[in-house]
């Protein structure tokens, strides 16, 4: 796993654009999966801006809020349309979002891995981190293993998302996620956090033990994961000089 240590949210951003960028050259029809949260915004600001060419690009989504339907301005596939899919326009045929308003949340689970799977995987992912270490929705105690299925929230969760509904009483207690089974089988991980309120689940999953109570330390088990950090979200590693200084001296194709 490689920490990348950036000094501002923006510049995190950046890097994580320059990469974006190289995947989309080396395959204009990538299968990129994406995260809603506030962290990724930056980025897909830079990929309307930049107008890439990504009419060939399948999107698809990390987690959904059961009992949303995608005409809630709250549920992530409504986040996604306004911030990338709408001013890419993006056709709906290439975007491949869990919904919330589905009869049958297990049913829908099980569908979207197949979907997944006939897209021939997931090229790149985007990836946020919870305070309390989550990745998509799998929330602590998730299993390493997991699968695309309903997952009841936690209440750390509940409050953070307090914010975009009246109050922790109104965010619904259930999501639909893709599980870290699911997340770890994508060719390329790109996890990008900022700020102080994310450092301490930033240094267990990079500097400690694998652990289903810190889902995103799964990542370590993954062959080309990249952690993008501002400085405020690296303030907790024990070892920041190390990755710093590994990421100054990483071997480059033609050094
Ligand atoms: P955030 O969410 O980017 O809004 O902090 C990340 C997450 O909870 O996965």
């Amino acid at each position: 796993m490689e920490i990348v240590i950036q000094r501002t949210y923006e510049d995190l951003c950046d890097e994580a654009f320059r990469v974006l960028r190289q995947e989309l050259l080396r395959k204009p029809g990538l299968a990129l999966g994406l995260a809603t949260g506030r962290t990724p915004a930056g980025l897909y600001r830079r990929i309307v801006d930049a107008k890439l060419p990504m009419k060939r690009v399948r999107f698809f989504n990390l987690d959904e809020f059961i009992g949303l339907p995608p005409s809630d301005p709250r549920s992530f596939h409504h986040l996604l349309h306004e911030r990338l899919l709408d001013p890419l326009k993006i056709p709906e045929r290439n975007a491949h979002l869990l919904r919330g308003d589905v009869p049958d949340p297990e049913k829908a689970a099980v569908a979207y891995e197949k979907v997944v799977r006939a897209a021939g995987g997931i090229d790149l992912q985007i990836l946020g981190i919870g305070r309390n270490g989550h990745v998509a929705f799998n929330e602590p105690g998730s299993s390493l293993g997991s699968r695309t299925r309903p997952k009841t929230l936690e209440m750390k969760t509940l409050v953070d998302y307090a914010g975009t509904f009246a109050s922790p009483d109104e965010v619904p207690r259930f999501s639909i996620t893709m599980g870290i089974g699911t997340i770890l089988e994508a060719r390329r991980i790109l996890l990008l956090a900022s700020g102080p309120e994310k450092a301490e689940a930033i240094q267990r999953m990079a500097e400690g033990p694998i652990t289903a109570e810190i889902p995103a330390s799964a990542l370590q088990l993954h062959p080309k994961a990249s952690v993008l950090l501002d400085e405020d979200a690296a303030s907790r590693l024990i070892r920041k000089d190390y990755w710093k200084w590994v990421y100054a001296n990483k071997w480059r194709v033609g050094q």
